[in-house]
């Protein structure tokens, strides 16, 4: 019997696979029910907060709208509106908000301040997005997945571009659901060292293969799914004119896709910059499956709020 009831949602890595499982299912049955009119406010009387620290289109609407469908309210906190703005600490934050709402989503820098948030707060936390990890993201992904492709056994995800919070995510999903995981990475942008070895100490228990590599033709070669993300993310926009070199040879193009499978998935977690990372015949191509992907963050974030909260 799977209880979510009073748990945080900081990193795909705190859940099992059946877990993982659990969401996904839920997802899909509350998708199927938004769009056939079907009730299902299963969080009448309930509130979110959410702060974000960075910019948001998807994650904002999305949480907003599914707590709304769900029959709650949910409200959006900038940091700059916020006493935290002005140095209120995390840990008194999180106990004043867990006294008003019955959740909390958070948008922000160092993973550490999801973690301090959650270590003080008697209500759920949910990471919307820290430099680590984006798991709201991938959770939307293992659901645009398993509906496109049936299944996530022998499928094989390649990964090129940036070691970023969303390559660090998609490590650990891929390897907790059973999916081969390549990520291919520029030299000095790999992903951190302590989370691919995490995912591949999850890899022993479904057997996928999780790796880096440097070369975006060796992650692709056979891939079901191709899968890359800006080169500049939140918080590095210092870096941007070294990492437009950096990454010139990851760019997912007609002449890289040749070396998937034919019916390869294209997905980007979105925003794009068409002609960095991906080039727009690729992005706004047939094998693209980007706005399936983006429309799941709803689904996939309902799941969580109402098994949480
Ligand atoms: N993919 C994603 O999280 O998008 P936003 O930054 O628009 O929320
Ligand atoms: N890696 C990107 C993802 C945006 C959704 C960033 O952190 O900016």
């Amino acid at each position: 019997k799977i209880t979510l009831k009073g748990k945080d949602f900081l990193t795909l890595a705190d859940f099992s696979k059946e877990e993982l499982m659990y969401f996904i299912e839920l997802a899909i049955e509350l998708k199927e029910k938004q769009k056939r009119g079907i009730p299902h406010k299963l969080l009448e009387g309930k509130t979110l907060a959410m702060i974000f620290e960075k910019s948001s289109t998807r994650t904002r609407v999305s949480f907003e709208s599914g707590m709304f469908q769900l029959g709650g309210h949910a409200m959006f906190l900038s940091k700059n509106d916020l006493q935290m703005g002005r140095g209120e600490t995390i840990s008194d934050t999180a106990k004043v908000l867990s006294r008003y709402v019955d959740g909390i989503m958070i948008r922000t820098f160092g993973h550490h301040i999801v973690q301090e948030l959650a270590d003080n707060a008697s209500v759920p936390i949910i990471n919307g997005l820290t430099d680590d990890y984006h798991p709201c993201q991938v959770l939307a992904d293992l659901v645009t997945i398993y509906e496109k492709k049936g299944s996530f056994e022998g499928k094989k995800l390649a990964y090129i571009g940036d070691g970023n919070n969303m390559a660090h995510s998609l490590l650990i999903g891929c390897a907790i659901m059973g999916i081969d995981c390549t990520v291919a990475v520029p030299e000095n942008y790999e992903v951190k060292a302590d989370i691919l070895q995490k995912a591949q100490e999850r890899a022993k228990d479904t057997g996928a293969v999780i790796k880096q590599v440097y070369e975006p033709v060796l992650a692709v070669e056979n891939a079901d799914i191709i899968y890359t993300d800006v080169w500049t993310s939140m918080g590095w926009e210092d870096e941007m004119q070294d990492r437009l070199k950096a990454f010139a040879k990851f760019q997912v193009n007609e002449e890289l896709v040749k070396h998937a499978k034919d019916d390869y998935l294209f997905f980007h977690c979105l925003p794009a910059h068409r002609g960095e990372e991906v080039t727009a015949g690729i992005i706004d191509g047939p094998n693209s499956v980007v706005f399936d992907e983006a429309e799941n963050r709803l689904h996939a974030q309902k799941a969580i709020l109402a098994s949480l909260m």
